[in-house]
């Protein structure tokens, strides 16, 4: 059984994210989507509600495993036994860093290896960052996020 993990922030889970999670699926027999807490970064939404945001998408898909991590990622990979993770590459800009953290999680583990899918063109210019942003602003988000996600937004900035 062909498997690997997903990790991100997902805060909360866009289209994006959504596309590269199918194109993992199309290689892949089993795919962890690992919610990092990742406090550093100060998450709108709790790890909690970012687990079941994409639960709630992949509900349909019994492939699909959800659940949060803490700590390193190298730890969490090596505790599930599978040292293969599936990053997005949107775009030019993105490669420098996860260019960084690959390499340094394989300086940390010889065994970690990190694979990349490109995105669909219509978001690859898509982040987290820009939707929290047009959602505090009360744009319309049905091109970046599933409508229960958009749903979750709204309730964060109730005033739109
Ligand atoms: N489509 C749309 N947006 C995407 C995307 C895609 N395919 N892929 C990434 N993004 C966006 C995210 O929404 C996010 O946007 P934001 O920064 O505006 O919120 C941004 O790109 C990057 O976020 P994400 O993919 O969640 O990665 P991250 O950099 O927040 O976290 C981890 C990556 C979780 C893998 C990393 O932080 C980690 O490993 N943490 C554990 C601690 C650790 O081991 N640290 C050492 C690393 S060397």
């Amino acid at each position: 059984m062909k498997k690997a993990i997903y990790p991100g922030t997902f805060d909360p889970i866009t289209r994006g994210h959504i596309d590269i999670i199918q194109r993992s699926l199309k290689v892949f027999d089993q795919l962890i989507i690992a919610v990092a807490k990742n406090e550093k970064k100060k998450p709108l939404f709790t790890v909690d509600e970012r687990v079941h945001m994409i639960k709630e998408i992949c509900r349909e898909e019994p492939r699909v495993i959800v659940e949060p991590f803490d700590g390193l990622l190298v730890n969490y990979v090596k505790k599930k036994g599978i040292e293969l993770v599936i990053r997005g590459m949107r775009a030019i800009s993105d490669f420098e860093y996860e260019m960084q953290i690959a390499l340094t999680n394989r300086k940390m583990d010889e065994n970690f290896e990190t694979l990349f899918f490109m995105p669909s063109i219509d978001y690859i210019y898509l982040n987290a960052s820009v939707v929290r942003e047009l959602a505090a602003l009360g744009a319309d988000l049905k091109t970046f996020v599933t409508s229960h996600v958009e749903k979750r937004l709204r309730e964060k900035y109730p005033l739109n």
